[in-house]
């Protein structure tokens, strides 16, 4: 795998990989080129119609209806695959319904082996997988593969799908994509690797260069990056992947809207400009945490203190935007400091321009009974930030007077 090295002079980035080359000249021409428009239009246009005219029965330009093929979602299926350096990619109507495609290539039976830490214990991935998959005959388990050893026992016969998370949400755990891909892949040729791209995005991680068969994404967060798109996206090499994750996107139908692809292709044209500056302000607001008497524990993969930083830096070239940490006290004070940010909003998702916070035991992970919370590690204190696009200084002023109006005695 070629990298740049226009990251070189950056401190923030010391020790992570370079960045990926032509990263960004890839974003904005892959996929967009002029002449395959007759009106040469610069911008792809938006693709409304669901079908096509064909010269006479069977010959056409390419498209013939809208589910199976749309010329604006070819746009950013090919901008995807190059910044994934993948051969392919596809996208979907949601990041589940990535999964679920992903998922119908296996037959009652196979056996799915699942990160411990994945997203959604009461929604999202686990939630499909226990709730859904399970009563379709798969037969899901779930291994810490921090620790390759339990994902090597988790390995049975008819296991035929590993799924990683890394960094897992909320509680930032990262996988060795490399370690676990290779334990699968010798456990048998017929595991298929997939991993969950959605927190790094393309320009901090790339996992089929690491060995794994899938990289897929809830692109409602990074990819599109605006928090007004609802998408996913699947990327391979495999050519025999890619035709069976191309005919079940067209059998099973979730595709996206021509003009949601609009929106998520636009998004990854600043995708390289926006990650740097979610990393550099994560990386401000890490060390003020880390640093403040009022908070307990700060999780965040670019700093030494997280215990998977080297894997980090070996596999990355980058950190994101998500810090998860413990404010010292009680609910009451996690309340109080979410209740006081002004700038940060308080609401689910994640990826956006704009800075968001949430209380996981109270909001994404309610439904979680509370001792299980506590084996994950999702106690009453535990605060979970995206930090967005603003300026360093007024994210550090919100943390900071909200950190006061919890703790008004402290400092
Ligand atoms: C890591 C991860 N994977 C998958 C999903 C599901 O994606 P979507 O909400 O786009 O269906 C999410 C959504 O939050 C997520 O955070």
């Amino acid at each position: 795998m070629e990298h740049n090295h226009a990251s070189d002079e950056q401190p923030l980035f010391a020790g992570f990989k370079t960045a990926f080359k032509s990263f960004a000249t890839e974003a904005i021409h892959v996929g967009q080129e002029p002449e395959q428009w007759t009106s040469m239009a610069v911008v792809p246009p938006i693709s409304l119609s669901t079908t096509f005219k064909q010269e006479e029965p069977g010959r056409h330009a390419g498209f013939e209806y809208s589910r199976s093929g749309n010329p604006t979602r070819n746009c950013l299926e090919k901008a995807v695959a190059a910044l994934d350096g993948a051969k392919y990619c596809l996208a979907l109507a949601s990041g589940l319904a990535a999964t679920v495609t992903i998922t119908h290539m296996l037959k009652a039976g196979d056996g799915i082996v699942c990160m411990d830490d994945v997203y959604g214990d009461s929604q999202g991935t686990n939630r499909y997988f226990q709730r859904v998959a399970s009563n379709l005959g798969l037969e899901v388990s779930f291994a810490d593969c921090t620790k390759p050893e339990q994902l090597k026992t988790a390995l049975k016969p008819n296991t035929k799908l590993v799924w990683i998370e890394t960094p897992t949400n909320p509680m930032m755990k990262v996988v060795d994509i490399r370690v676990c891909s290779d334990l699968a892949h010798e456990h048998s040729k017929d595991i298929v690797v997939v991993v969950d791209n959605t927190f790094m995005s393309a320009y901090f991680q790339r996992p089929l260069a690491l060995g794994a068969d899938i990289c897929m994404y809830s692109a409602t967060k990074y990819m599109n990056g605006h928090s007004d798109v609802v998408m996913g996206l699947v990327s391979v090499n495999r050519e025999d992947l890619y035709d069976k994750l191309k005919f079940l996107q067209n059998a099973l139908g979730g595709v996206p809207s021509p003009f949601d692809c609009y929106l998520c292709n636009r998004g990854l044209k600043t995708l390289h400009l926006r990650m740097e500056r979610h990393f550099k302000n994560a990386m401000a607001a890490a060390r003020f945490l880390e640093s403040d008497p009022r908070v307990e524990r700060v999780i965040f993969p670019g700093l030494p203190s997280h215990p998977q930083h080297a894997v980090m830096k070996k596999q990355c070239t980058g950190c994101p935007g998500m810090i998860t940490f413990y404010i010292k006290g009680k609910l009451e004070h996690a309340s109080t400091f979410l209740s006081n940010l002004k700038m940060f909003v308080i609401a689910e998702s994640l990826g956006g321009y704009e800075s968001l916070a949430e209380h996981p035991a109270i909001m994404t992970h309610a439904s979680v009974p509370e001792n299980e919370r506590r084996v994950l590690g999702i106690s009453d204190t535990l605060i979970r930030l995206s930090v967005g696009l603003e300026d360093e200084a007024d994210i550090i002023r919100d943390l900071e007077q909200a950190l006061a109006a919890a703790h008004p005695k402290t400092k």
